[in-house]
């Protein structure tokens, strides 16, 4: 049993639509045992229920939120974070595709996993939607460090049979039974879920598609993680390679790759009769500001994406190593600049529900991660508004929760992650933190 008292905010539905959802507890208290929020609410109201003898931990300057949710990255590209210039395809060939060979060394593997893991907990990320390698044992690396740690987590290993380097090709059957593999393997062990994850439609052949779709019917529960329409060459080439379909999306719509639990990151140039069917199909979509503008990728709209008449389910995706930060704080300063560029004024409220809840709710999660709420796991994270001088002067002139969380949103990134708690226990204590200076 763990307890935890501070300034808490949370959602109780999407602040696109509904002016009701922010919650905002100036003096929380939030009670967790065997890793579930079992009372959360206004210090007054639920100290009553603490039994005797639990101690509080308590965070009087900081702000409390639930884990933030990554809903796409690699972990084999942690090392080619800042691959200088150039675009999509040619970053996959020149960087990409020879850091991925890499990890048919199982040591290498863990190692990278290790420092991966560091990282997300550093940076207040509680859960992330994982691409491995092609390799299986790349995946065992991944969920091994997941269990260690305690986390809810989603990942796969990669398929791809086309259109790259022989070392790091698999065959649509291959893929298949080592992906069913590896969901017996992982799939729903502890908090651990499986992502069936071709890399793309250039890198898949019709059969390993199809091979892909037959999975993911076959196998109750597990995601579907796959990127789309990122990049105006990639599309023009998708086109090329299935001249037979009605576009980018229409490929994995074709071979049944669309649906709840279907997570497609970037969707930048996705046509408004695309997101029609994503939102009818009940498809997330992975905002990757990070990465869009790295890559040159292109400006995601937001506001389309959140259309009332056919919004889809959206989170925040790093997109790592093509993104350049883990911080999800620092996804949220470029998502909201990516929305200037499109004249749409995009609040903190916003922000920082695609960061929590709506990446729960893209992922199908939200019963159990995402806010702060009886019943849900209680993973969450202590940012510190203080942490640099520059951030607590700029701070203490917040008039506002909503005002503190934009500016914890531009300008904070991990020095402002003070405590990051997984399964209600501390996962990561930062360093200055750890004598309970927050
Ligand atoms: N499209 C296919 N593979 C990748 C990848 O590794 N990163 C990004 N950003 N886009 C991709
Ligand atoms: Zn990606």
């Amino acid at each position: 049993m763990s307890a935890v008292r501070g300034h808490a905010i949370s959602y109780r539905g999407d602040p696109f639509f509904d002016d009701d959802a922010f919650v905002d507890v100036e003096d929380a208290l939030i009670i967790s045992e065997g890793g579930v929020i079992t009372a959360f609410g206004p210090y007054d109201e639920v100290k009553g229920q603490l039994p005797d003898g639990v101690e509080v931990t308590h965070h009087p300057d900081a702000l409390i939120c639930a884990g933030f949710i990554d809903t796409h990255i690699h972990y084999v590209q942690t090392g080619i974070i800042g691959a200088f210039g150039s675009q999509l395809i040619d970053w996959l060939n020149h960087y990409t595709f020879i850091e991925e060979q890499r990890f048919a060394d199982k040591a290498h593997a863990d190692a990278v996993a290790k420092i991966y893991f560091d990282q997300l907990l550093a940076n207040g990320t509680t859960t992330a939607v994982t691409f491995c390698a092609m390799y299986p044992s790349s995946v065992d690396a991944f969920f091994e460090e997941s269990e260690r740690r305690g986390t809810r987590m989603v990942g796969g290993k990669v398929m791809m049979d086309r259109n790259a380097p022989d070392a790091l090709l698999d065959t649509a059957t291959s893929s298949y039974e080592d992906s069913k593999a590896l969901i017996a393997k992982w799939h729903d062990r502890g908090r651990n879920q499986y992502a069936i994850t071709p890399r793309f439609a250039p890198t898949s052949t019709p059969e390993q598609l199809e091979a892909a779709g037959v999975l993911w019917k076959e196998s109750p529960g597990t995601f579907v993680h796959t990127h789309v329409s990122e990049n105006t060459g990639e599309i023009a080439w998708v086109k090329s390679l299935f001249p037979e379909r009605a576009g980018y999306l229409d490929v994995y719509d074709h071979f049944g790759l669309l649906g709840r639990r279907s997570v497609l990151a970037h969707g930048v140039h996705l046509t408004a009769r695309e997101r029609g069917r994503v939102h009818e199909t009940g498809s997330a979509v992975s905002h990757c500001p990070t990465s869009n503008l790295f890559l040159g990728s292109g400006l995601f709209h937001i506001h389309d994406a959140k259309d009332p008449k056919r919004p889809m389910h959206v989170g925040l995706g790093t997109d790592i190593g093509a993104g350049t930060s883990f911080s999800i704080l620092q996804t949220m300063n470029e998502a909201y600049k990516v929305a200037e560029l499109n004249v749409y004024p995009m609040n903190s409220i916003k922000t920082f529900y695609l960061a929590t809840l709506g990446g729960a709710e893209a992922l199908d999660l939200a019963d159990k991660i995402g806010s702060l709420e009886v019943g849900k796991e209680a993973d969450f994270v202590v940012l510190d508004p203080k942490a640099t001088p520059l951030l607590a002067y700029r701070s203490e002139r917040a008039e506002s929760t909503e005002e503190l969380m934009f500016v914890l949103s531009i300008m904070a990134d991990d020095r402002a992650v003070a405590a990051t708690y997984v399964a209600g226990k501390p996962a990561y204590l930062r360093p200055s933190a750890q004598n309970g200076a927050m």
